[in-house]
């Protein structure tokens, strides 16, 4: 199949992927006076959040020499670096250089660390890290809109949906073989119900039609399953540009998603996951969309010979090794979403290199609520089309 050899070096060193907001922490984890690191795009990061309440991020590397400005002190104001006590207010200004002649007045203003703006939304920091001529609008989720009055956002960056645990933050691999996956209906069919038992509701077992459309914002799959005489279900999973997704219930709970995630580069061989999910007010213990697949025991507890010999999202996309190798693979029809998705990235990149602005962004602050369009649509077959 010609046109599928997509180098992930070049998706990652893009403007399309850097002219977005990208998710950096939880909110709830961006305390006051207290600095925490993060890599996002290959850069290392510092972020914190000012006596205001605004969160802020710098690059977390001393430009003197090299420092982690993680490693030094906030006083609610300006970031001091441990090694020679340089200063720097939260846009990068070098306010102090105190080993240096008269506090390094003549020469201090010419030093300005790279800085990047913070939104919080949805219970996440997003840091944006493009060019400041090409900043976009934050923009909403209408799957995360709209509460009902018992309702709140729950974010996470847990691991968890791609087999992982609460407790692991960085995916060792590649984010595109995370985000692909995601446009792949027949592993559902095959890893996650006939090979390692029923993870996920049982009409999983029903063996789908599956067709593949281009989106405004990216791509979906419909799936759908004839469940007996008399009930359809169309399952309907989008991803949007550059790297949400919006998974329907993988219980089969009816209607629209009510979970955005983002499937987030860390580096080229690294990625992290972070999920927003409407949940209810009174919530005890984790939400229904976080109990993902039905495994004998939970995978932080499992066995290299266990997860070899029942093995989920986690064990697929390891195995691809850091970087899958595109020039190893033979897709097949079943993979159409998969080179439709290459096809799309590489198609972005170009439009950007070109100078345009890729899809999944908008400058227009009346115009910033996106449509997901995932969730089970159940029907009843008389209903159906003819
Ligand atoms: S390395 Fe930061 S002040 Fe010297
Ligand atoms: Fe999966």
């Amino acid at each position: 199949m010609p046109d599928l050899d997509l180098p992930q070096r070049q998706a990652t060193d893009t403007l399309m992927l850097t002219g977005f907001w990208y998710r950096a922490l939880p909110a709830d984890r961006v305390h006051r006076n207290r600095l925490h690191k993060a890599t996002l795009l290959e850069i290392p990061l510092v972020i914190g959040r000012d006596r205001a309440g605004q969160p802020f991020a710098l690059r977390d590397a001393c430009p003197h020499r090299g420092m982690p400005l993680n490693c030094g002190r906030f006083d609610g104001e300006n970031l001091e670096c441990g090694y020679h006590g340089w200063q720097f207010d939260v846009e990068g200004r070098c306010i102090d250089q105190p080993c240096e002649p008269d506090n390094g007045r003549a020469h201090r203003d010419r030093i300005r660390q790279p800085w990047y703006p913070v939104q919080e939304r949805y219970g996440l920091a997003f840091a944006y890290m493009g060019p400041p001529e090409k900043r976009p609008v934050l923009p909403y989720w209408d799957a995360l809109e709209d509460l009902g009055p018992d309702e709140t956002i729950f974010a996470t960056d847990s691991s968890f949906s791609v087999g992982g645990d609460d407790s692991v933050k960085i995916i060792p691999w590649n984010w595109l073989q995370d985000w692909e996956n995601s446009t792949d209906p027949w592993h559902v069919y095959i890893l996650h119900t006939a090979f390692s038992g029923s993870q996920f509701a049982p009409e999983m077992a029903v063996k789908p039609e599956v067709k593949w459309e281009y989106t405004e914002l990216g791509l979906k799959y419909i799936a759908l399953r004839k469940l007996d005489d008399r009930r359809e279900l169309d399952r309907v999973s989008p991803l949007i540009f550059p790297n949400l997704i919006s998974t329907p219930d993988v219980q089969l709970a009816p209607g629209p998603t009510t979970t955005v995630g983002w499937v987030v580069p860390v580096d080229d061989t690294h990625h992290r996951r972070f999920h927003a999910m409407k949940v209810p007010k009174n919530l005890k213990g984790r939400p229904r969309q976080m109990y993902v697949e039905k495994r004998s025991k939970p995978w932080i507890e499992m066995s290299a010979a266990e997860r070899q010999m029942f093995p989920s999202d986690w064990e697929a996309q390891e195995s691809q090794g850091p970087i899958a190798c595109h020039s190893e693979e033979h897709l097949a029809t079943s993979d159409r979403g998969i080179s439709m998705l290459r096809r799309l990235l590489r198609q972005q990149i170009r439009l950007v290199q070109e100078g345009s602005d890729p899809i999944g962004v908008t400058f227009d602050p009346a115009n910033a609520v996106f449509k997901t369009g995932g969730g089970n649509f159940f029907r009843t077959a008389a209903a159906a089309p003819a």
